[in-house]
Order: C-alpha cells, then sequence, then structure tokens
C-alpha cells in the first residue's frame, strides 16, 4: 500500500522526485514546463479528479495556475506537487482542482431537457404514482441547473401536475457548492438562458443587479461537495439524474465506472439526462435510450427488460 501521505493526496507516482517549491518563485510558464512535471502533474490531476489533460495543454495550466503559483512562491509543478504532499491538511490540493475545472453553465441549458422533464419524465413519473421523486445534479457547478430543474417542476405543478420533489446539487469544488446554496447570481450569470418571464417570477432583486432564488424554487434544492471518482452509496437512489458537461473530460474508462455506478443510483423506470454531445451507447446495458424531442435521455430498464 502507498505511503499515507501518498494516498492522502491521491499522488502515487512521481518521477523524479518532486523538488521543494522556490520560496520567490514566479509562476509557471508554458515554455517552463518541463516534460517529466507536466507528467505527473497530469496524473495527479486524473487520479484526484477524473480530469485529463491533453498532452498539449501546458498553456492551460499556465493560465489556470500561474496566478495562485505566483501566489504561493511556487517555481514549477514539481514544487506545487511536492506542496501538496508535504502539507495535506493545506488545502492547496482543493485550490489546484477547483482551478483546472470548468465551471462553464447556465440557466435551462440546451433547453430540451426541461421540455422533456415536463412533457415526458414528470408525467410519467405521475402516472406511475409517485408523488414525491429524488433528483441529483451531479457536478452543478453554480447551481443553473437544479434550480432550472426546480423551476420546470414549479411550472408543471402550475399546470395542474401533483409531483413533488427533493433535488440533490453536487459538485467537486467547494467555491461552486457555496455559490449553489446561496443562490444568488449577478446580471452576467442571469443573463445566460433566463428568459425575463422566469426572472421575474422565480427570482426576487436582494440589491442591485443581483437576484435571489425565491423560496419555493430554494426550498426544494440542497447541495453538498462530492467527487464524482467517489462512492455514491451515501446519496441514496434517484428517479432522475442530470449529470452533463463534465464526463467529456474524463477518460474513456472513467467514463463508463461513472456511468456504471450512477446507474446503480437509479431506480428502475429512473431517467439519466446527459450532455447534448455526450452519448452513452455502449456505455450501459442497463440503460435504454429514449428518442424524443429530437433528443436522447436514458431510462433504467426495469428488472426482466421491461
Ligand atoms: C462544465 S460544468 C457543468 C455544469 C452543469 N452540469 C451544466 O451542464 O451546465 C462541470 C462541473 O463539473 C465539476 N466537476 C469536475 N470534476 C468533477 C468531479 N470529479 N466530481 C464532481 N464534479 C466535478 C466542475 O467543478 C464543474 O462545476
Amino acid at each position: 500500500m502507498a505511503p499515507a501521505r501518498q494516498r492522502a493526496t491521491g499522488v502515487y507516482d512521481h518521477r523524479p522526485p518532486l523538488r521543494r517549491p522556490f520560496t520567490q518563485g514566479r509562476g509557471v510558464s508554458s515554455t517552463q514546463i518541463d516534460p517529466e512535471q507536466y507528467r505527473a502533474f497530469r496524473q495527479f490531476l486524473e487520479q484526484s479528479c477524473g480530469i485529463v489533460l491533453g498532452e498539449n495543454k501546458q498553456y492551460l495550466v499556465n493560465s489556470r495556475l500561474g496566478q495562485l503559483m505566483q501566489r504561493e512562491g511556487i517555481a514549477d509543478l514539481g514544487g506545487l506537487l511536492w506542496r501538496i504532499q508535504d502539507r495535506p491538511m493545506g488545502g492547496l490540493r482543493g485550490r489546484v482542482i477547483e482551478a483546472m475545472t470548468t465551471n462553464e453553465t447556465q440557466w435551462f441549458r440546451d433547453n430540451y431537457p426541461f421540455q422533456i422533464l415536463q412533457e415526458l419524465v414528470f408525467p410519467e413519473l405521475v402516472k406511475r404514482k409517485k408523488q414525491q421523486i429524488r433528483v441529483w445534479s451531479a457536478a452543478c457547478s453554480s447551481g443553473q441547473e437544479p434550480y432550472s430543474v426546480s423551476i420546470a417542476l414549479q411550472e408543471f405543478q402550475s399546470r395542474g401536475g401533483r409531483l413533488e420533489a427533493e433535488i440533490l446539487g453536487t459538485d467537486i469544488s467547494p467555491a461552486m457548492v457555496n455559490q449553489a446554496r446561496l443562490a444568488q447570481y449577478n446580471a452576467s450569470a442571469i443573463s445566460r438562458g433566463l428568459s425575463p418571464d422566469r426572472l421575474s417570477r422565480y427570482f426576487h432583486s436582494v440589491e442591485p443587479e443581483v437576484w435571489k432564488v425565491r423560496p419555493e424554487i430554494h426550498r426544494r434544492v440542497r447541495t453538498q461537495q462530492h467527487n464524482l471518482l467517489e462512492s455514491y452509496a451515501a446519496l441514496g437512489r434517484f428517479d432522475l439524474i442530470f449529470c452533463r458537461n463534465v464526463l467529456i473530460y474524463f477518460s474513456t474508462e472513467s467514463r463508463q465506472d461513472i456511468v456504471r455506478r450512477i446507474c446503480q443510483q437509479l431506480q428502475p423506470g429512473g431517467y439519466l439526462v446527459v450532455g447534448a454531445s455526450e452519448s452513452l451507447a455502449r456505455h450501459n446495458d442497463d440503460l435504454e435510450m429514449v428518442r424524443t424531442h429530437g433528443a436522447v435521455i436514458y431510462r433504467r430498464r426495469f428488472p426482466g427488460g421491461r
């Protein structure tokens, strides 16, 4: 078994040996990145959060970690990994992962999943005599996805649909989870995908150019930090899972493993929604494709394949 320090950081294989950071460091520069240190950093990132960094993405490391490393007085990636291992409780590991993730999101992203919820998924769950469902927005970023689900349900209810939901939003980034929990958004975030009608119905202004999700939408959503590489057992079972625009950053093996484990968290007949560009065609025999509204979502088969 790996030494405790290595287990804590998830960094198992560093060659060449990591060097102490220079305290007067000026931050990493793409022209200076040592290929071996870059390889070790890619390995660290994939083991920590699943993200596969391309072989030639040194510029991304530079743009996302340059300032952080400069502030910390760390000269190069070897020094950064050394520091993460040397001070496992220092919070640097989390900040590096946070800086390397892409948090891009918007309200009602791609539209069709929310239309499908209102026109197919919610009515079908009601037909199956469900009154209360559980929804998981895995990798929810700053919360636009779980709140869009909550608004879609509110609109379904306003047309007579009798269904309630508990919605869990999770993300690896504590900053994103805090933002999602706060449910306050500035004009730039609000402008991305929210119609003026939905803004006035489901948000209220808390200060100039800042809006908060109204309590009737907010109350359904609970948020917590969670890494998709870790166990899902404590999260429970769900009727509907959104896992969108995150698996594209992972390896095929991680993707397959995550989809298999997500599927285990779905109730039979439960639905999985993935990103518009993410096909699961060959990933799981327990999932069937449902083609509707010119798009595809997935449903967990009932036992016996019904
Ligand atoms: C591009 S955003 C997608 C947000 C939302 N699902 C959407 O489609 O609009 C990707 C999110 O995945 C999160 N993420 C990356 N790796 C993760 C992991 N291993 N576990 C959980 N979340 C992760 C990032 O922090 C980021 O907020």
